[in-house]
C-alpha cells in the first residue's frame, strides 16, 4: 500500500531558514522613500521593526539559523504532515500523484505562526512590550495573538471591519490568547477617525488596517509593528514548510513536477516553493524542471492583471514604495470570502520571479474555488481555508489535465490552513448564494492612472530597468 502521510521526527525540524534573495536572477529593486525618491535606509525601518528582523530583510545570507527558542515553539505543531490525496486522486481517476503539505495543524490553524513566533521572539529579545498588526480574515491576527502570548508581549490587532462582522469567532480566539481587537477603520487612530467621519459603517480593507497598525506603532515608544506577509523576512520564516516537504517527498522517492500555492501577499506559497526553486535553479540538482504556480482570486487579480511598478504597501501611504505587481493601493476589495487574499500588491521577490518567467500565475473565481474546496472536504475529509482552496482548484485542474494526457505528474500544493472558522462562507456556497466575481479591469486601470498622476517620476527610476 502506498504511504498516505509522511511524518517527520521533531529533530528533523529545519535548523536554518532558506533566503532566496541572494539567488534571485537579478537584484531586487530597493524600497523607495517617496519623499526623497531614494532607496530607503534600512536603519529607518528600525523605527517599526526590531534590528534582527531588519537585518534579515536585507540579508544576503542564503541560510539563516533558526534560534533554538523558536524551534522549541515550532515543536508544538511542527513538523507538519505531508499527505497523499489518494481519495481525491481516485475520485478524479487521474494518473497524477497529488501531495499536500498541511499547515492547518498549528494552534491558530494556518502557516502564519511560522513567522509570528519568530517575529515575537526577536521583538521580545530587543525589549519591545507590544506589537500592533492588521488582519483580514483573522488568520494572521490569531497567529500573532498566539505568538505574543508565548513571549509575554501585548498585542493590538486592527481587523478589517467586514471580516470582524463575518467572523466573530476569530476575534474571540484572539481575545482568548490575550490580544486586543479593534474593527478597522477604528476611532483609535487619526486615519481611522478620518475615514469613519465620512462613512461610520466603512467596511475597511487590509491597506487601511495596515495604516492604522503602523500609526499606532510609531506613536508609542514601547511598541513595534508586525507584518504577516510580503516582506522578505516573513517569506524566509515560511521556508520551514518547503524544507520539510522536500524531505518528506524524498522519503517516498518522489520529486514534484509542479508546486502550487495560493497568494495573498505571497508568504505561504514562497514558503513551500523556495527550497525547490533552490534545487532547480541554484544548486541545479533537481531531477525535474519543476514548475511553480501561484494562484489568486479573479476578484483580486494582482499577479494576473496588475501592473509591475512601484506602489505603496498601504492605503494611507505610510509605507515606502515597493517594486511589485499592484492593483493600486486605493484598491477597494470586493466582499469575497477568501479574505486573506484581498491585498492590492504582492511580495517583491515573488513579483520579480513572475516578471522573469520563473513562476506562473492563475486566477480563479470564488464559485469554482468553493466547488474545489467542497470536493476536497468530501474526498480527503479536511475542510480547507477558502484561501488554500485556490491551490486545490489548481491541483484538481492539473490532475484532470494529466488524466487527458496520461502523464503521471507529481503535484505538490500547500494546504495553508483549515476552514473551520469559514463555515458561514461554506453555507453560502451550499445554498447557491456565492457569485463568481471578476474585478473590473477599468477600475484597475483607473486606480493605476491615479498612481501615475501622483508619482509620475517613478517610471524614470533606474531600479526597474532590466527587471
Ligand atoms: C490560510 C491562509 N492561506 C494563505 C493566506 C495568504 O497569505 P500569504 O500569501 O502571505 O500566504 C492567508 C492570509 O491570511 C491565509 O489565512
Amino acid at each position: 500500500m502506498a504511504e498516505r502521510k509522511v511524518l517527520l521526527d521533531e529533530d528533523a525540524l529545519p535548523k536554518s531558514w532558506y533566503n532566496l534573495v541572494p539567488d534571485l536572477p537579478t537584484p531586487l529593486p530597493p524600497p523607495i522613500d517617496p519623499g526623497t525618491r531614494e532607496p530607503v535606509d534600512p536603519k529607518a525601518l528600525e523605527r517599526i521593526f526590531p534590528r534582527e528582523l531588519v537585518e534579515q530583510e536585507v540579508s544576503r545570507e542564503r541560510w539563516i539559523p533558526i534560534p533554538q527558542e523558536v524551534r522549541e515553539i515550532y515543536r508544538i505543531w511542527r513538523p507538519t504532515p505531508l499527505y497523499r490525496a489518494e481519495r481525491l486522486e481516485g475520485y478524479l481517476r487521474t494518473p497524477a500523484r497529488i501531495y499536500f503539505k498541511y499547515e492547518g495543524v498549528s494552534p491558530p490553524g494556518s502557516h502564519k505562526p511560522n513567522t509570528a513566533v519568530a517575529q515575537a521572539y526577536y521583538n521580545a529579545k530587543e525589549g519591545v512590550q507590544r506589537l500592533t498588526t492588521e488582519t483580514g480574515a483573522g488568520q494572521w491576527g490569531s497567529a500573532l495573538a498566539f505568538a505574543t502570548m508565548l513571549f509575554g508581549l501585548r498585542c493590538t490587532v486592527y481587523m478589517v471591519r467586514a471580516s470582524y462582522r463575518q467572523k466573530p469567532y476569530r476575534s474571540l480566539l484572539m481575545r482568548v490568547w490575550g490580544a486586543e481587537i479593534h474593527p478597522s477603520p477604528s476611532d483609535r487612530t487619526e486615519y481611522g477617525r478620518s475615514l469613519l467621519k465620512s462613512d461610520p459603517e466603512h467596511p475597511g480593507s487590509l491597506g487601511i488596517a495596515i495604516s492604522e497598525a503602523l500609526e499606532d506603532a510609531v506613536k508609542h515608544d514601547d511598541t513595534k509593528y508586525s507584518l504577516g506577509s510580503v516582506l522578505n523576512h516573513v517569506l524566509i520564516h515560511q521556508t520551514v514548510i518547503g524544507l520539510e516537504a522536500r524531505e518528506q517527498l524524498a522519503k517516498l522517492d518522489e520529486y514534484p513536477d509542479v508546486v502550487a500555492g495560493c497568494v495573498g501577499g505571497g508568504s505561504s506559497f514562497s514558503g513551500i516553493f523556495w527550497p525547490f526553486y533552490y534545487d532547480v535553479h541554484v544548486a541545479k540538482r533537481a531531477p525535474k524542471r519543476t514548475r511553480f504556480v501561484a494562484t489568486e482570486p479573479t476578484a483580486c487579480p494582482t499577479l494576473t492583471k496588475g501592473v509591475y511598478t512601484y506602489d505603496y504597501g498601504d492605503t494611507a501611504k505610510l509605507t515606502p514604495l515597493l517594486p511589485m505587481y499592484t492593483l493600486g493601493s486605493d484598491f477597494v476589495p470586493p466582499p469575497i470570502h477568501a479574505g486573506g487574499l484581498r491585498y492590492h500588491g504582492d511580495a517583491p521577490t515573488l513579483c520579480l520571479l513572475l516578471r522573469k518567467g520563473l513562476i506562473e500565475a492563475r486566477a480563479y473565481n470564488q464559485t469554482e474555488v468553493f466547488e474545489a474546496a467542497t470536493l476536497f472536504a468530501r474526498t480527503e475529509g479536511i475542510l480547507p481555508a477558502p484561501e488554500s482552496a485556490h491551490a486545490i482548484k489548481f491541483a484538481i485542474d492539473e490532475a484532470l489535465r494529466c488524466k487527458g494526457t496520461g502523464e503521471e505528474e507529481v503535484i505538490l500544493f500547500n494546504l495553508s490552513g483549515h476552514g473551520y472558522f469559514d463555515l458561514q462562507a461554506y453555507g453560502e456556497h451550499l445554498d447557491g448564494r456565492l457569485q463568481p466575481y471578476d474585478y473590473p479591469e477599468e477600475q484597475i486601470r483607473e486606480s493605476l492612472r491615479r498612481l501615475e498622476r501622483e508619482l509620475p517620476w517613478v517610471n524614470g527610476l533606474p531600479y526597474l530597468k532590466g527587471v
